[in-house]
């Protein structure tokens, strides 16, 4: 039997955090180091123009997010790592997928809606400020997605949508365009991970980019224990007992430790540790998982040239699945050499 194939879009904006790492790039290196799968990641940069129109931003989040990757011990032997913008075949496939999605279902879309929703909410035009690229975005994930046959993309919920979209896209141009005993798009399936933490924040709330709460992933030590002291706690003094279930420094220790600094961790608590010291244990705990990790990220990025060749490889052999698969498509449409 074939291997399963699952692909990981990145969105270039933006620097990597704890949040990132543990929900999301963490479990998938770990994920793609089985036999069982074919694990494509990539550099969603189109989608980037969508969010960001700050090009040094754009370029900078996707050399930091290549290089955390690479750092991180992604096996780029084992796995396909390219960046979206190298493969000339996917906004190809995507307007072959325009022509054939529904302007309809687009309008359900999550993100379009939300848009709208908060324009209307202010008494705007519906469609102030929102973009042709946000409002297609589901194509060009679908053609993503299509383009190397994926049958399985691990997503947030809030992706789940979109995955949907583009099962929906593949099976209408296998209708129109394939056999049915040879369909040439393949059905992807989304796959969320319920086990996976989702990191709290400073503040509590989920750390995302969105509210300003993050803690970076690659700090110099003395920002990392900077960042880390400006979890909120509450006002318990030292040798008061404290609730693991309400405190985010116990949520982060959690998502770092093994079963056994876990229990250590409880007891701790319970014999009531103050937080200064459960924030410097904390500290530790989580420098000592990415110190190796962080020293390879800041010689990476002394070498540009190197992440760059290790897009290259990714890229060249990405296109050796995109380049025949588009060239189906084409014969398939109709655009073709004449004989
Ligand atoms: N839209 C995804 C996000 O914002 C990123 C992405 C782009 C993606 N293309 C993809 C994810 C294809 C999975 C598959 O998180």
């Amino acid at each position: 039997m074939s291997k399963q194939r699952v692909l990981t879009g990145i969105t270039t904006t933006g620097t990597p955090h704890l949040g990132n790492y543990v929900g999301a790039i963490r479990p998938a290196i770990r994920a793609s180091q089985s036999d069982d799968v074919e694990s494509f990641f990539f550099l969603a940069d189109y989608h980037a123009l969508i969010k960001c129109q700050d090009p040094k931003l754009v370029h900078q989040s996707t050399t930091e997010i290549a290089a955390t990757w690479l750092a991180l011990g992604l096996d780029t032997d084992k796995t396909m790592f390219y960046r979206q913008s190298d493969i000339r075949e996917i906004p190809e496939l995507t307007w072959m997928l325009n022509c054939i999605c529904a302007k309809g279902l687009m309008n359900r879309a999550h993100a379009y809606k939300g848009a709208v929703d908060a324009n209307l909410a202010e008494n705007e035009d519906a469609d102030k400020a929102i973009t042709m690229g946000l409002f297609s975005y589901p194509v060009l994930m679908a053609a993503d997605i299509l383009m190397f046959g994926a049958n399985k993309v691990p997503v947030g919920k809030d992706q789940i949508q979109h995955v949907e979209m583009a099962r929906d896209m593949a099976q209408r141009f296998n209708h129109i365009y394939s056999s049915k005993k040879n369909p040439l798009l393949t059905l992807p399936q989304y796959a969320v991970d319920e086990d996976v933490a989702i990191l709290q924040g400073l503040d509590g709330r989920k750390m995302s980019k969105s509210y300003g709460n993050t803690i970076p992933l690659f700090l110099t030590e003395k920002q990392l224990q900077k960042h880390i002291n400006k979890i909120k706690t509450n006002l318990l003094e030292p040798g008061e007992p404290k609730d693991t279930n309400d405190s985010t420094v116990f949520q982060i220790w959690k998502a770092f430790a093994n079963e056994e600094q876990l229990a250590e961790m409880t007891q701790a608590y319970a014999d009531g540790i103050g937080w200064g010291d459960a924030k410097k244990k904390l500290f530790a705990l989580i420098n000592a998982e990415i110190s190796e990790a962080r020293e390879k990220y800041n010689e990476l990025l002394t070498r540009p040239q190197d992440i760059e060749a290790e897009l290259q490889k990714g890229a060249e052999k990405a296109r050796k699945l995109s380049v025949p698969l588009m060239e189906q498509v084409r014969e398939a449409v109709g655009i073709f050499g004449l004989k």
